[in-house]
């Protein structure tokens, strides 16, 4: 595995760094620009289906780059030796922000198809009731715990 990073390190650190800009860039657009932009659709069934709609497009976009960012971060764990340095304690909060992002994402995944339910069966009031939690509480959590991961990243190796 080692030897595997060490061969390839530029393009795993590539892959890492893209993936949390497609991760974090992607939720910044969703709640700062699509979502203002949905809430100006005066009906609320519109409203909340192209909420739902982009919510699906941006979760399929981002799932596979949350998965390489973690295989890319096994190969930095393994390929630097970071147990074994000083940035172990920071490698531990990387990992543990990453969690609680993936759970989160995973808990957004299955409102937002609960809430896409609701609205096909006409369930306005339920459909909303899912939807607005992801994009009040949800998303903005997760855009700052990926800043804050993206800031303890550039912090490895000072
Ligand atoms: C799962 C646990 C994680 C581990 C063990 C980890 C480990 C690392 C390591 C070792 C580096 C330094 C690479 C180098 O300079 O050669 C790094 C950089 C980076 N990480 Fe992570 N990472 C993790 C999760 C995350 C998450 C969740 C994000 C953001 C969503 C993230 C974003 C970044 C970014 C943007 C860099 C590049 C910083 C720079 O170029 O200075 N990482 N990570």
């Amino acid at each position: 595995m080692q030897d595997i990073f060490l061969d390839n390190r530029v393009v795993i650190v590539f892959l890492h760094v893209i993936s949390a800009v497609v991760w974090v860039g992607g939720m910044i657009v969703m709640r700062y620009a699509a979502h203002q932009s949905f809430a100006e659709i005066e009906s609320p069934e519109k409203r909340l289906e192209r909420m739902a709609h982009a919510l699906k497009r941006l979760f399929i976009i981002v799932f596979p780059f949350v998965i390489i960012l973690i295989v890319t971060a096994v190969f930095m764990l393994l390929g630097y030796d970071i147990k074994n340095t000083e940035y172990r304690s920071l490698a531990h909060a990387k990992e543990g922000i990453w969690t609680v992002m993936f759970i989160a994402l995973i808990v957004m995944i299955l409102r937002r198809n609960k809430g896409a339910k609701l609205l096909a069966a006409g369930d306005t009031l339920g459909a909303k009731a899912q939807l607005e939690v992801i994009g009040k509480y949800m998303v903005p959590l997760n855009i700052i715990l990926g800043v804050v991961a993206i800031f303890l990243g550039t912090s490895f190796f000072k």
